[in-house]
């Protein structure tokens, strides 16, 4: 007899793990069955005010407990590939992965060739993906509204560089349908601990990433900005603006026959373009990634995309290494072995 409902664990409850519990208690056809958290503080927390939750503080006792469809991993980076194995390993349908991925690129390999050999889904949290205003902008860069895309550009303080640019990366990977090809990176001499524990590593930096098809992209997360992120792209016709904390969304192409000039007739011809505007409802965005892991069609975040995205960031570290020499991607040898400490 099939259950009424698909079950789900979450591991890990920082504020995070709390907004995967939030998202699923807004879906009919799954519910949260247990949840792992190392710190019993958290947990009991956690339990308190989801009393019909059970509760484990190891996962590998909660994977031989209980007959979970899909987990939702969002503890910190270095736990992400063991806990990913061991879900796969207790027969779990699919796995929601939180960003970065993994703690190195071998390990995000791992990763994915498990789940292929079990047939597990496989998503990872770059929630981007999975938002219909982002598609909408997407349709309109594949029907050439702002031209050729010469150069993407993202500016926001907070650091952590691999926290935030490992959506950027994946952003710009998704709306340029272009893959990066080289990247070149500095970091920030470290200056204060990570929120999430002294543990981690996750310094501020800036990276400059070359696209195949001559598009340049930049990401500045460096310790000294202090606003709120802003990302442009710019184009052979056009140009985008999103300032997604304050809901702008500005598109801006040229029109008629300024269309047909060279991209260098570059006068004030840029006329607004029609966008939906306003803040984004990331519960319902996440909701669209949990129905699409618990469906049988595509995975429009797959573990593919969650992997390029940590390799341009590797590749940014190893190029800092080297005094910012440009590093070649995809990354080969004991590069792919290199190990961080990322949340
Ligand atoms: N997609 C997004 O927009 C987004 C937003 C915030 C955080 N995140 C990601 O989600 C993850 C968690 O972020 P957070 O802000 O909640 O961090 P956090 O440090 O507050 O919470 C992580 C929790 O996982 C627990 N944990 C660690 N290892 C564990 C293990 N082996 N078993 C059980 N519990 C374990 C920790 O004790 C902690 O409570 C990170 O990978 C982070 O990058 C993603």
């Amino acid at each position: 007899m099939s259950k009424e409902y698909k079950s789900a664990a979450i591991i890990g409850l920082g504020g995070q793990g709390r907004s995967h519990n939030t998202a699923y208690m807004g879906l009919s056809n799954v519910k949260v069955i247990a949840a792992c958290e190392v710190s019993e503080e958290r947990l009991s927390a956690f339990i308190d005010e989801n009393s019909d939750v059970r509760g484990y503080t190891d996962a590998k006792d909660l994977f031989e407990n209980e007959d979970i469809d899909i987990v939702s991993i969002v503890t910190n980076t270095p736990s992400h590939r063991d806990l990913t194995v061991a879900a796969v390993k207790s027969g779990v349908q699919a796995v929601l992965c939180e960003k970065p991925m993994a703690h190195s690129p071998a390990a995000a390999r791992q990763m994915i060739d498990i789940c292929a050999e079990h047939n597990v889904r496989l998503a990872i949290n770059h929630m981007r993906r999975w938002s219909p205003r982002y598609h909408k902008l997407r349709e309109m860069l594949e029907d050439s509204l702002i031209g050729e895309i010469g150069n993407l550009i993202y500016v926001s303080g907070g650091a952590l560089f691999a926290c935030i640019a490992t959506h950027i990366f994946d952003l710009m990977r998704m709306l340029t349908e272009r893959e990066i090809i080289s990247i070149s990176g500095r970091f920030d001499a470290f200056r204060r601990p990570n929120f999430r524990g002294t543990q981690y590593h996750d310094p501020g930096g800036h990276a400059l990433a070359l696209f195949d098809g001559d598009t340049r992209a930049f990401i500045d997360l460096s310790e000294n900005l202090g606003v709120p992120g802003w990302f442009d792209i710019h184009g052979s016709l056009g140009r985008v603006h999103i300032e997604e904390e304050r809901g702008i969304w500005q598109v801006m192409a040229r029109q008629g026959n300024d269309r047909e000039q060279p991209p260098w007739a570059s006068r004030n011809t840029l006329q607004p373009v029609d966008f939906s505007t306003g803040g984004e409802n990331w519960t319902a965005v996440l909701q669209v990634g949990i129905v699409e892991l618990l469906g049988g069609g595509e995975i429009m975040s797959s573990g593919e995309d969650g992997y390029a995205a940590l390799e341009a960031i590797v590749a940014a570290h190893i190029s800092h290494e080297n005094d910012g020499t440009p590093v070649a991607l995809p990354l080969t040898g004991d590069d792919l072995s290199r190990e961080f400490t990322f949340t």
